[in-house]
């Protein structure tokens, strides 16, 4: 497989690589379309079986420059570099395997010369805890990226809430996976800003933790492991679990719930019976300044209805190169709280990356919006491309 794939050029150490972003892909059909465009248009599409036969074969690599700019006028040049984890291998019987492959991810990035590195998806476990995994750093710093993440997850909540005419200070909020960098950030953030909170995980002990922290401030808290435990329904559902596929069945929750998936792979199963909830993916953020793939992998790497849309991660590893932050900012599990969101999301609007457009698997949830936003992101990109990143 080797050769059958063009990687972008191997980048020797440089001092003109700002930022790399880790990731992989989350379903078989995307890591297709990734593998489509490094083999070249000329090139017949490879089947799916041997798709499936030969990703577990190809080594982590950069597969395209990434260069984003600033509505402030900065700009910031990047790798993208794939892990090339396979979709159905994130079960914890191969977290050996995949560790392996982000740390090479990571060497990547660090032989690069970048000066940070967003780690997306399960690439955030690196830094999550398991900092003896991390190889030799030189210069390079890792960020999770799960602060800005926790920003978008909050935001869109806030948006839905308003649009839907929901009163958040009445409301119920259960997240599940609560004791998680993302789940627990967000309980501190939402947490005095709702009536109740319901927290879920499989660990409990983690689970009284984080409640008993969030009683301390005067929080109504329930905790439960299976989800029909509950003694109320919630009126919003933030899904943050790790999970290797979405298999999430929410169960008893409020008919009209307003439900936000912000899992990487999505959480929630096709097969969750909520037919009344309004469902939306989270953490998401939209570049405003101008985004560009070199080769052209857009709406490959970002396959989202509206253009230039980025999971929150990867974003702050790009925030903070376009504000000159070389700095760990997202580092280990469950020190996210409000005055560090408030502090990235300033960061990340001086730079014109706001909240994303909503939507679901059915596509937007507004359409007016969707047209005036595609409008806007494509007229904006299109007048960026042509005048910052010509030459
Ligand atoms: N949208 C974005 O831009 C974005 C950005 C960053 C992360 N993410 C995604 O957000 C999710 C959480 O990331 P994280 O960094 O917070 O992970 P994390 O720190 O590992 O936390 C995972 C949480 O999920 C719980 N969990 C794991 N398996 C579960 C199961 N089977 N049922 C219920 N709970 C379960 C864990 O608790 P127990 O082990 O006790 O169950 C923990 O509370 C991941 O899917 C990640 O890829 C998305």
């Amino acid at each position: 497989m080797g050769d059958s794939v063009a990687s972008v050029d191997s980048p020797g150490r440089t001092t003109d690589v700002d930022f790399a972003l880790v990731g992989h892909q989350e379903s078989w059909r995307a890591a297709a379309d990734v593998l489509g465009v490094l083999r070249g248009p000329e090139r017949t599409p490879l089947p799916d079986d041997e798709i499936r036969d030969i990703l577990p074969w190809i080594p982590p690599r950069a597969v395209c420059h990434v260069d984003v700019g600033s509505i402030a006028g900065a700009k910031a040049r990047g790798l993208y570099i794939d892990s090339f984890i396979s979709p159905d291998r994130l079960e914890a019987d191969y977290i050996r395997e995949n560790i392996a492959r982000v740390r090479a991810a990571a060497a990547c990035a660090i032989r690069a010369g970048a000066k940070i590195v967003s780690l997306g998806g399960f690439s955030s476990i690196l830094i999550e805890g398991n900092f003896d995994q991390l190889p030799e750093r030189h210069e390079t710093v890792f960020t999770t990226g799960n602060t800005l993440t926790v920003g978008f997850i909050v935001q869109g909540i806030e948006k839905m809430c308003a649009l839907e005419g929901r009163d958040l200070r009445r409301s119920t909020l259960l997240i599940v996976g609560a004791t998680g960098d993302v789940g627990s950030g967000c309980a501190r953030c939402l947490a005095p800003l709702v009536r109740r909170v319901l927290l879920s995980a499989r660990n409990v002990d983690r689970l009284r933790r984080l409640a008993a922290e969030l009683e301390a401030d005067g929080v109504e808290v329930e905790v439960a492991t299976p989800l029909q435990q509950f003694s109320a329904q919630a009126d919003i559902v933030i899904c943050a679990a790790s999970l290797a596929s979405p298999s999430l069945l929410l169960g008893r929750i409020a008919p009209d719930a307003i439900v936000c998936d912000a899992g990487y792979p999505k959480n929630l199963s096709p097969n969750a019976e909520i037919p009344g909830a309004r469902v939306f993916f989270g953490g998401l953020g939209q570049i405003t300044g101008g985004l560009r793939f070199t080769p052209d992998f857009h709406g490959v790497l970002n396959r989202h209805p509206f253009p230039d849309v980025v999971q929150g991660c990867l974003l702050e590893g790009m925030a903070l190169a376009l504000e000159r932050r070389f700095e760990p900012f997202s580092q280990g599990r469950g020190f996210i709280t409000q005055e560090r969101v408030d502090e990235i999301e300033a960061i990340a609007a001086r730079h014109g990356i706001r909240l994303a457009p909503l939507y679901n698997a059915d596509g937007p949830l507004w359409p007016a919006q969707a047209t005036i936003g595609s409008a806007l992101g494509s007229r904006e990109s299109a007048s960026i491309s042509s005048t910052d990143f010509t030459g």
